[in-house]
């Protein structure tokens, strides 16, 4: 019985990897259009979004979708099949030249007849589009729920469990969709989290499922999100991650220490880390942490389990994640407008006094500890720490 159980759970995760398509071993990076440019992306916006993210060194620290969000759609011709808008003249020759950066291509749609931009959506046209963007070349799609939510209404004005359901059969037709043009595309749901999408969205062919509403730079905004996160890690894992939505990182008026909260706070949670600031003008700091490898190896760690809370006391929080081989990675969030001390305790966190420990953003080996480690925290900062036994 006991044996069973255990060659069950030996089992599980590769019948989810192949679900998902035994893509996205590890959360997928890249760079995405909308926090940067929304509406305004166009084809050119999008080459010298790759010729940068090749280099700046983006590419060589494992960034490597460049992702067009919404607006890129215009209409359908006779047959039904989808044309991009006056701004993308050529998707095909898009493809190509971003693919022959050694880069792969994403693109957006929704299973409503309009997307959340009110561009043209699948809607009744899911093979076709799949088909179009295999031809294309594309390699990962974004599905975005929006539009859909006006037939969920219309079909099942009061009934929340049909409404459901036809938006789970929404995604499993893309789903089909994809799997039958035979190329592989990473397949990343965005329906904001809702009905527990991380219970299901795997069985769907989902590799990333948004767990939220739509992030903005804003301190207020991206705390909110990240620091909402507890609970969810037993839902990731190779080929399925959790996605608190893209970074913006380097965008509005976040401070350095802000950015490097967002990045590692991201990076404890496992998720997608889909750039979205402007990669052609990059101040020296905004590279720096989308860069340090350190940081990214937390995030990319082949174990694939993502990070969790383990306390919260006021503004301080502590996250932990398991890494392979045994060791953790740590942060120690300050979310108070002022400086603070914060203690942490090797002993709750599974590890014997004299682990071994490294500040990652102080790039700082701290040799051993002692039972016990207490460091100031910066206001609206972190501390990240890798601990080995
Ligand atoms: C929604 C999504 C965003 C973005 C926009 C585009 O709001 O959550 O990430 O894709 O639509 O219209």
């Amino acid at each position: 019985m006991f044996k069973g159980l255990l060659s069950l759970a030996l089992f599980l995760p590769s019948v989810l990897f192949a679900q998902t398509g035994g893509l996205g071993a590890t959360p997928p990076m890249g760079w995405n259009s909308w926090n940067l440019f929304a509406g305004r992306v166009s084809d050119k916006d999008v080459r010298a979004a790759a010729d940068a993210m090749v280099s700046s060194g983006m590419k060589d620290a494992g960034y490597i979708y460049v992702n067009i969000d919404d607006t890129w759609q215009g209409k359908r011709d006779a047959q039904g099949v989808l044309q991009p808008n006056s701004k993308f003249p050529d998707m095909k020759g898009l493809a190509d030249y971003v693919h022959s950066k050694g880069l792969k291509i994403g693109i957006y749609s929704s299973p409503g007849p309009t997307t959340c931009a009110k561009y043209e959506g699948s809607y009744m046209h899911e093979d076709q589009d799949a088909k179009t963007y295999a031809a294309w070349g594309i390699d990962y799609l974004k599905y975005d729920l929006c539009g859909f939510r006006k037939i969920m209404m219309e079909q099942a004005p009061n009934d929340p469990a049909k409404a459901t359901q036809m938006m789970k059969d929404a995604y499993e037709k893309m789903n089909k969709a994809l799997k039958a043009t035979g190329r592989p595309i990473f397949y990343s749901f965005c329906q904001y989290g809702w009905d527990a999408v991380w219970e299901w969205g795997p069985s769907l062919g989902a590799n990333s499922w948004r767990t939220t509403g739509d992030i903005d730079p804003t301190w207020d905004r991206m705390t909110l999100i990240g620091f909402s996160q507890a609970g969810l890690a037993k839902y990731a894992g190779p080929g399925h991650w959790n996605d608190p939505d893209m970074l913006e990182v380097g965008n509005g008026k976040l401070t350095l220490d802000e950015n490097r909260v967002h990045m590692s706070l991201w990076v404890l949670l496992a998720a997608p880390l889909l750039a979205g600031n402007d990669l052609s003008k990059m101040p020296q700091d905004t590279l720096a942490i989308l860069k340090n490898r350190d940081v990214i190896a937390i995030d990319q760690d082949p174990l694939g389990k993502q990070g969790d809370r383990v306390s919260a006391v006021g503004p301080k929080e502590i996250w932990v994640k398991p890494l392979k081989g045994g060791g953790k990675a740590v942060g120690l969030f300050n979310r108070d407008d002022t400086p603070l001390p914060m203690t942490l305790k090797l002993s709750e966190i599974g590890f014997p006094a004299g682990a071994k420990a490294y500040d990652i953003w102080q790039a700082k080996d701290l040799g051993r500890l002692q039972s016990d480690y207490t460091v100031t925290v910066p206001r609206h900062g972190v501390v990240l720490l890798r601990l080995a036994k």
